[in-house]
């Protein structure tokens, strides 16, 4: 055993609900000495990502549900520490699934080796030149397939996904509309991200702004809420318009989901396409969209924000936020220094 200690965040009970203390436990323990193949990674930013709260659940999903007792999954960025995988040397930089925790031993089969001298910040890599880039990349592009002079409305627009949606779409030449929690969240959209119009979803004649934020009606719904605002957008979209179903946030906490949208024939009276995706299907093409992003930022086109949560214990905490719209751009925790 070497003298280091490993702070883990564990799955302690399946939650119900929002995310309660009791149902991750910090553990700590002794990192293990290496064996042939393996490496020690020091975890330096750790991603929230709502769909955390999905891994907790059993709930059918993409992806095997965390496991009582098992570290909790998440995605990581990390630096190698030690190595006995001839593929990685002290020092490299890493990327994958490597947990809530501040060390991680692999044998590195699915990491990813962030190349040194690259022009952004490390916590970019995490985001807009990341799994959240190229979700807002593949989705709007792929499956909303925007045209000039047509609207995209985005609902947790001023989150990571969102954020960088509204931008290709303006890159694109559309009219962009966001959908935000907060007047603070609107104006950043609006004044910041050259969003044509944000509309808080708390104001009480939400419907009404979003219709007047519409005039011409919706062609494209990059869909990241579900549940009322779903149902609210139903009601503006154009014939033939398409709804790209990427989360449902609105959702996750609930132990039952709500039946829904009660509009739900509108799909069919206006000959709406609804797809749903999920990100990891896009894997091999990742390259494509985060040199298009890249190229995006370099040229001032895109701007990103990086929402940090200093220290692995505020890991539940900080996902938690997600749930309650405290986060603005992408939310990281940060677990070491670079
Ligand atoms: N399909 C995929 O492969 C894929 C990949 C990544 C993410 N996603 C999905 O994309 C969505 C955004 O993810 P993200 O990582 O970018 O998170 P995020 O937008 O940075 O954070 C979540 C945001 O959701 C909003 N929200 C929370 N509860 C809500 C509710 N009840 N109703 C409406 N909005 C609510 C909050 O913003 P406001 O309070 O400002 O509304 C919050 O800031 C999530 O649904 C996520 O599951 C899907």
């Amino acid at each position: 055993m070497s003298d280091k200690v490993n702070g883990q965040w564990r799955l302690a009970a399946r939650p119900s609900g929002d995310l309660k203390d009791t149902d991750l436990t910090w553990h700590e323990e002794p990192v293990p000495e290496l064996k042939d193949g393996e490496l020690r990674v020091r975890n330096v930013y750790l991603s929230v990502d709502p769909t955390n709260r999905i891994w907790m659940t059993d709930v059918e999903q993409y992806m095997p549900p965390v496991q009582i007792g098992e570290v909790m999954r998440g995605a990581a960025i990390g630096v190698v520490e030690e190595s006995k995988n001839p593929e990685f040397s002290e020092g490299d930089v890493v990327q994958g699934v490597l947990g809530w925790q501040e060390y991680s031993v692999t044998d590195g089969a699915i990491l990813v080796k962030i190349p040194s001298g690259l022009p952004f910040p490390l916590t970019a890599y995490m985001g807009l030149l990341g799994h959240i880039g190229a979700t807002a990349y593949f989705g709007l592009l792929e499956i909303g397939e925007p045209k000039e002079g047509e609207t995209v409305v985005v609902s947790a627009a001023a989150g990571a996904v969102g954020s960088i949606v509204g931008q290709i779409a303006k890159i694109k030449g559309c009219r962009v509309v966001g959908i935000a929690g907060t007047d603070e969240k609107c104006k950043w959209l609006t004044e910041e991200l050259g969003f044509d119009a944000a509309v808080n979803r708390r104001s009480p004649d939400f419907r009404a702004q979003l219709k007047a934020a519409c005039p011409d009606g919706i062609d494209v719904d990059f869909e990241n809420a579900g549940g009322e605002i779903l149902e609210t957008i139903l009601g503006l979209c154009n014939l033939k318009a398409r709804v790209v179903l990427c989360g449902l946030i609105s959702q996750y906490n609930a132990d039952t989901p709500p039946p829904g949208p009660s509009n739900f024939p509108l799909i069919l009276m206006k000959r709406l396409r609804v797809e749903g995706f999920i990100i990891i299907d896009y894997q091999p093409r990742f390259m494509e969209a985060i040199m298009q992003l890249g190229q995006w930022l370099g040229q001032g086109k895109l701007k990103y924000r990086v929402d940090l949560s200093e220290g692995l214990k505020t890991a539940p905490a900080a996902l938690r936020d997600l749930f309650a719209g405290n986060n603005i751009g992408k939310r990281l925790v940060k677990v070491s220094d670079e």
